[in-house]
């Protein structure tokens, strides 16, 4: 392979964001509207043809605007392998007074050929399966989207009167440690179910959000290092102090943390979720405060500096993100890499280009070209590409390397080649010189797919993946944050013994129901909505019923997990999330970014699965 070219982003200013109606570009919002309209008359149309008056969709989206405005005949394009991106797909939009104003659309839905299950079928059973009305139920018979919302409720932490974040569980069984904290991450998903819902509730996040960028103000020491101006916190507490006879918020850097590690997801994820609050409230008037712009500076500060690197990823310790224990995820972790792309993406767009902006923005351009590059050859691995790899050369020297790191063929791990289908591919979860770990992980995955780090053939190459090995990635309970575990020799060197992370448990194979939200986002966006389908029933069977735990232990995930948390917070915000997604699919337009064609496209050899 050639050296990367450099490519020089020009700096559109005509599409600089300044005011409401200029904020995301004019393609993205098109595109995602398109889509997203094109969803809810599918939905809605297929609906009102049933006679279950209890089946409900959303009327109108949040900005007002009323189904009835268009009709559009949508033909969601299934690729022969599997199925298109819906994003991707065509929709038609047809002038009401076409049809004679009578607001009839006609929705052609083409079943995919590569899961059983049909798009029809997906709109024929009420999602959420069992329950009276459709929906499905706890186990006491109130439906478990009511009792999500109930339980959500209970998590709100309050300060001075005012929400400003979820507890991360209210588990009273079990010991507190730091689940009595609000997580950045982890409420996440629970500002996306407040945005995503009918009436959106976003005082909470535009709380949230102020409260902890006055906390990444905060001089932040571990011993006496003092980290990073832009380090957001893991999470907070609030606290009553009895001197001075008030609540007082109490944070952690890492400082607390088992590991002392800092977070470097959490800075990712407050950009992200600024962006969808922006998205969803069209409120620009919180990202233009000049605090937030400074916020946002400091954070990608962290991650532009120069320094000795010579690739565009982001170096990390073990332990710095959802998974922060360690994992032997040090070095450049998908998942980071991925929050990072989709992070600096995100505050493209919410960036003002005055004062230093312009600089920052460009910058951020470069990066954005050379991630992308990076991530999408280097990271790629399907069947061509696991056999290329299989049979490099070692010892390469100068520019005209293959094997750019020298990774040793032999390090390839026995499971690799079993586990890899002729269909489907994924990014494997760590490169660097020497170093390929072939592990998969979730998150970064779905965020590659979510942030268009993914080109669109990739994307439909890792929901691929998902349905060829839906026994090892999805089992009996949604969804295996990495695969497979380590075992044996290896747990010990790897996670140090590890007593929590033993294998096929916690963060080392165990399931996450959280995680259900990013699967649902990503099989929207990819068209493949009916993989989203198949894993949200399985939660349903189980989740509320067993009291909505942190996560599950074993090789499909049939147990709750050992030390798992009862009434997880973001395991009954995830199902909300991915429940509010499916049955209105333009609610993914608050987390999803449009792919920018302004980014190099990766010249690789492709397998069967990228020939959508
Ligand atoms: C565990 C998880 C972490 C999560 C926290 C609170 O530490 O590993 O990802 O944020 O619990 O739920």
């Amino acid at each position: 392979m050639s050296r990367p070219p450099v490519l020089e982003i020009p700096v559109d200013d005509s599409q600089q964001k300044t005011s409401p109606d200029n904020n995301l570009t004019p393609t993205e919002t098109e595109n995602l509207e398109t889509v997203a309209e094109a969803w809810k008359h599918v939905i809605r149309d297929v609906f009102s043809t049933r006679t279950d008056p209890n089946i409900q969709t959303n009327p109108e989206d949040k900005s007002g605007r009323t189904l009835d405005n268009v009709n559009i005949r949508t033909t969601l394009q299934i690729c022969s392998n599997g199925g298109g991106p819906a994003i991707y797909g065509d929709s038609e939009v047809v002038p009401n007074n076409s049809n004679g104003g009578g607001g009839k659309t006609t929705s052609v839905l083409k079943p995919s050929p590569s899961v059983g299950i049909s798009l029809e079928n997906l709109l024929e059973v009420p999602i959420g399966g069992s329950g009276k009305n459709g929906a499905a139920e706890n186990g006491s018979g109130m439906s478990m989207m009511d009792e999500a919302w109930e339980q959500l409720s209970r998590s709100y932490v309050y300060f001075k009167g005012q929400r400003v974040g979820t507890l991360a569980a209210i588990d009273t069984g079990g010991e507190t440690l730091n689940y009595n904290q609000v997580f950045v991450r982890d409420f996440v998903p629970c500002g996306l179910a407040c945005l995503m819902k009918t009436d959106a509730d976003v005082d909470i996040v535009k709380n949230f959000l102020l409260k902890t960028l006055h906390l990444q103000g905060w001089e932040k020491r571990i011993d006496n290092f003092t980290l990073g101006e832009g380090v957001m916190p893991a999470s907070f507490k609030v606290i009553q102090d009895p001197n001075r006879q008030k609540e007082v918020l109490q944070a952690d850097f890492g400082g607390t943390a088992i590991g002392r590690v800092a977070p470097v997801d959490s800075g990712f994820w407050w950009i992200i979720l600024l962006r969808s609050y922006t998205k969803c409230t069209h409120d620009y008037s919180l990202s233009e405060l000049p605090e937030v712009q400074r916020g946002m500076k400091l954070i990608l500060n962290l991650c532009l500096s120069d320094g000795f690197d010579t690739f565009p990823t982001l170096l990390c310790a073990d332990g710095c993100s959802m998974i922060d224990r360690r994992m032997g995820i040090y070095g450049y972790p998908i998942e980071i890499q991925a929050l990072f792309f989709f992070a600096l993406r995100c505050a493209r767009q919410l960036l003002k280009p005055e004062h230093d902006g312009k600089e920052l923005i460009e910058r951020i351009d470069k990066r954005i070209t050379a991630l992308s590059y990076h991530i999408q050859n280097y990271y790629w691995l399907d069947f061509t590409q696991l056999n290329n790899i299989y049979r490099y050369k070692t010892e390469e020297y100068s520019h005209t390397a293959v094997n750019k790191f020298n990774v040793i063929p032999e390090s390839i791990p026995d499971w690799v080649f079993e586990f890899m289908p002729l269909r489907g591919g994924y990014f494997i979860g760590n490169v660097s010189p020497a170093r390929m770990d072939f592990r998969w992980f979730l998150v970064g995955n779905c965020i590659a797919i979510l942030s268009c780090l993914a080109t669109p053939a990739q994307a439909t190459a890792v929901m691929d993946l998902i349905e060829e090995r839906w026994a090892d990635l999805i089992g009996e309970m949604p969804l295996k944050i990495a695969y497979p575990a380590l075992e044996g020799h290896q747990w010990r060197i790897v996670t140090g013994c590890d007593p929590k992370n033993t294998r096929w448990s916690y963060h080392n194979g165990g399931s996450w129901p959280v995680l259900l939200w990013l699967l649902t986002a990503a099989s929207i966006k990819t068209g493949r909505p009916q993989i989203a389908k198949r894993a949200i029933e399985l939660v349903e069977q189980r989740l509320a019923k067993d009291g909505w735990p942190e996560y599950y232990d074993g090789i499909t995930g049939r147990y709750i997990g050992k030390q798992a948390r009862k009434y997880q917070t973001w395991s009954i915000t995830g199902y909300l999330v991915a429940k509010l997604m499916i049955e209105n699919p333009s609610n993914l337009l608050i987390i999803s970014l449009e792919e920018d064609k302004k980014i190099a496209k990766p010249k690789l050899t492709r397998s069967a699965s990228w020939t959508c």
